[in-house]
């Protein structure tokens, strides 16, 4: 009774609160901060979202007639993965044409009907922009190939090599082998940290870069709101081409192991980024990086120190961690926190296994689902979810080799069978293929779907998705969520991670449970500025649904969540 109670209340708040980031886009907040801030992103893998022509394949159509779910759940932006004209060798993320869309996916009257659509539910479209390489189908690298003097040639990177058979350096693919391909032809090798049909461009050429930022410009004028930019760590290379520091041991491909230190984070990436945000910036966008940082002084450098590079650089070493541990996601959190940028959450993609099953012990994961969710939707800065995440889909891995879609998988098969897993269609429904498509999907459901789907979970109260859509009310609604500073709690706990989320005279208090036992933990709030001794609850998974706890001891069912107010 209570629970319903609270969320018709919230309810309300949430309508009166997409009005208004309706009608004022590009407002800044009291506090200064930006639309994106306060957005809750959601990453949507194309192909496998939802199938409107039922050809397998996810579409555009699709995505489009899925924006009042996203609304509901709660999401102001869908980051979607290329779906740009491909060769698909990569799914995608092998470009032969940056303005326009492949057919498979529909038309630029579609992508158009969705930015539209999007508007009228207060959700803007980012793209993802592929930055580092095109297809070896694109128009530029054909031109490239085909001569050594052609007008495209330094629109890529070309070298001879150092003997017959031999390519220029040591330099290794971070998809398994060497980094460079043949072209007889030419008789020269040219430049591919991905896959061969993904030659990288060269970014020394001018003429690329107002090549890319003119692409930028053209989806900024049909609507689109900022960019995924992939790879941006591997834009650049020493021309000199030095070999590349060897360490010891062998990669999961077979290759020696390395330290990419010629070819992955040159000094001068961060110039172009931080051009391109000029151009974010007239149009109200935000640039998100896929950034593979060690550590958050890397992370630092993108956020561009005192000159504007990009507003969210993925702090990806958070899904690096990847079992419960109290003190690690402390410590991570604290160090995304103090870095003078506004942090953006992460805990899976369409690279990574998904969270379900990396941090699911097999017997909680449910509960263990909600925790994380508890824990990277209450913290400062932006989320970005991915597709599934919320109704707690797990990895579908192939389970033979003739299978699997990934070029990764099958170069790195059976050590690494490759991101087909974490990108097996959304579950909509308990039909046939989950309501993705009545055709066969281009890669298959797991039987849990039956159970495990939108329409099972919107029916019950107790569900994954159920949390999530509570929760990002709650975010929605709440300044402490949405602007409060971070103050960390129980510092010492092995199994608690706690913290405050204060902003101005206001308190929220967040209590998570990383263990399968009961956890007790007793709280002073004073120092803080909150002495009240008792903290109203806003949302918990604990069983007894509690009104109020006393904060000398609040108890935790294992893998509990607590969210509460405290008061002065
Ligand atoms: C990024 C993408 C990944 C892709 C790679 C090459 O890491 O997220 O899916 O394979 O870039 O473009
Ligand atoms: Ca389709």
């Amino acid at each position: 009774m209570f629970r319903k109670f609270r969320l018709s209340c919230l309810l309300i708040g949430l309508s009166f609160f997409s009005l208004h980031s309706v009608a004022a886009p590009s407002a800044k907040d009291a506090e200064g901060h930006e639309w994106w801030q306060h957005a809750v992103f959601y990453e949507v893998y194309p192909r496998s979202f939802a199938d409107s022509n039922n050809d397998g394949i996810g579409d555009l159509k699709g995505i489009t007639s899925k924006l009042d779910y996203l609304k509901d759940l709660g999401v102001d932006a869908i980051w979607l993965t290329p779906c740009y004209p491909s060769p698909q060798v990569d799914f995608g993320y092998d470009v032969s044409d940056y303005v326009n869309i492949d057919p498979l996916y529909g038309t630029l009257a579609d992508f158009d009907g969705m930015v539209s659509a999007g508007k009228k539910r207060g959700i803007r479209i980012i793209m993802d922009l592929v930055v580092n390489h095109s297809s070896d189908q694109h128009q530029w690298f054909l031109d490239s190939k085909s001569s050594r003097t052609s007008a495209h040639r330094d629109w890529y990177i070309w070298r001879d090599g150092k003997g017959p058979g031999q390519p220029p350096n040591n330099w290794i693919s971070i998809f398994g082998g060497p980094a460079w391909t043949f072209d007889a032809q030419t008789g020269q090798w040219y430049y591919r940290i991905f896959y061969s049909g993904q030659p990288d461009l060269n970014w020394r050429n001018p003429r690329v870069e107002k090549a890319m930022f003119d692409v930028a410009r053209w989806w900024f004028k049909r609507g689109v709101r900022g960019f995924r930019l992939d790879a941006v760590d591997t834009m650049f290379e020493d021309p000199k081409l030095p070999d590349n520091p060897v360490l010891p041991g062998t990669s999961k491909y077979g290759d020696p192991n390395m330290d990419n230190k010629y070819n992955t984070k040159l000094p001068e990436l961060h110039g172009v980024l931080q051009r391109l945000r000029k151009a974010a910036d007239q149009n109200g966008a935000v640039l998100i990086g896929e950034t593979w940082t060690k550590n958050i002084d890397e992370l630092k450098l993108y956020y561009g120190g005192g000159s504007r590079e990009l507003q969210m650089p993925m702090d990806l070493m958070f899904t690096t961690v990847n079992k419960l541990s109290a003190p690690e996601f402390r410590r991570q959190i604290a160090a995304a926190d103090g870095s003078g940028g506004w942090p953006v959450y992460v805990i899976s993609n369409h690279d990574i296994m998904r969270s379900y099953n990396r941090y699911g012990d097999g017997e909680h994961n449910d509960q263990i689902a909600k925790l994380m969710a508890g824990m990277y939707l209450t913290l400062r800065g932006t989320p970005i979810m991915y597709y599934g995440e919320e109704i707690g889909m797990e990895n579908n891995d192939p389970k033979r080799k003739e299978d699997v879609k990934d070029p990764v998988g099958r170069v790195g098969w059976p050590v690494d069978k490759g991101r087909d897993g974490e990108r097996t269609p959304m579950q909509w429904n308990d039909s046939a293929n989950a309501g993705f498509s009545t055709a066969d999907p281009w890669l298959p459901v797991p039987p849990s779907f039956k159970t495990r789907n939108v329409e099972a979970e919107l029916k019950d109260p107790d569900s994954i998705l159920q949390f999530y859509k509570h929760l990002l009310i709650l975010r929605r609604q709440d300044p402490s969520l949405r602007e409060g500073e971070y103050i960390p709690l129980s510092e010492d706990r092995p199994d608690v991670v706690s913290y405050l989320r204060r902003y101005k005279n206001q308190a929220v208090l967040v209590v998570l449970n990383m263990s399968g036992t009961e956890q007790k933990v007793s709280f002073d709030l004073a120092k803080q500025g909150f002495s009240g001794g008792k903290a109203t609850t806003l949302l918990t998974t604990l069983s007894t649904h509690p009104k109020e706890v006393p904060l000398a001891a609040v108890s935790l069912e294992p893998f509990a969540v607590y969210i509460a107010k405290v008061t002065k």
